[in-house]
């Protein structure tokens, strides 16, 4: 199975990823997180994403392309995409990929919400630099503050990307790359859930399971 999060920075695409996985048994692959981690191992790949993300332009989607192809290969097949696609390049890279492999898009998700709302949402957001668990100063606290609930005494840090003047870019990149991809899905005939982001945690989670049920059950 593999589905498709769509939607802004800091719609909640992470926090959802981590649910869907769970519930599809699925593998979590976040075009984000696997460059962060690419940086931290000083790779090549990551050395040149460094400038994009730091001051919040997208990566060139050569490089976006191979790196995401090799880890779903890795995944067998079965994953929630989390950040990829971003632009339609990419979109129609992806698909080609995947019939390659006799494969295909099970779902596109697409997180719906406001810009004001995002912006309030990334500059709360602390994660922690170990387990890579995500919190939020005001929606979703730890138990102590500051400190991962899990790694119990590693304190949580704020993304260097999520500062107001990266987050600017970072939202113009959405909507002058990214938006287009839920064009792109619509007219290659795949029916896109959309999911009203706003809401609580727990009351997206629900929406997107009855909706990703509902495709399947009505196949
Ligand atoms: P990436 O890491 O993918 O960042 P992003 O898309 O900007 O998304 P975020 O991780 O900021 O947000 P999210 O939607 O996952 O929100 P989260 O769940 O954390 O990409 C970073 C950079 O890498 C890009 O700028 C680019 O340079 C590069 N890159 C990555 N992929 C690329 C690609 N395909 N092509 C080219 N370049 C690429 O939630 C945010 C906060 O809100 C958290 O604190 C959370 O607790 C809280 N929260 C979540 N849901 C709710 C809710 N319902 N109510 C209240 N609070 C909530």
């Amino acid at each position: 199975m593999v589905i498709v999060l769509l939607g802004p920075p800091g719609a909640g695409k992470g926090t959802q990823c981590k649910r869907i996985i769970d519930k599809f048994k699925l593998k979590h692959l976040s075009s984000g997180d696997i460059l962060r981690s690419e940086r931290a191992a000083g790779t090549e790949l990551g050395k040149k994403a460094q400038g994009f993300m730091d001051s919040g332009k997208l990566v060139p989607d050569g490089l976006i392309i191979e790196m995401m192809v090799g880890a779903i290969a890795k995944a067998g097949g079965n994953c929630v995409l989390d950040g990829f696609p971003r632009t339609v390049v990419q979109a129609a890279e992806l698909d080609k990929e995947l019939a390659r492999n006799e494969n295909k898009i099970d779902a596109v998700v697409d997180l719906v919400i406001d810009d004001s709302i995002v912006e309030k949402r990334i500059t709360g957001r602390r994660s922690c630099p170990v387990c890579g668990d995500v919190y939020h100063i005001d929606s979703l606290k730890p138990k102590v503050e500051g400190f991962c609930d899990k790694c119990k005494d590693q304190p949580l840090v704020q993304r260097p990307d999520d500062k107001p003047d990266v987050i600017k870019q970072r939202l113009a990149a959405y909507h002058q790359q990214t938006s287009a991809v839920v064009g792109y899905y619509a007219q290659a005939g795949h029916k896109i859930l959309n999911i009203e982001a706003d809401g609580a945690i727990d009351d997206i989670t629900a929406e997107i399971f009855e909706k990703i049920n509902g495709l399947t059950t009505a196949r």
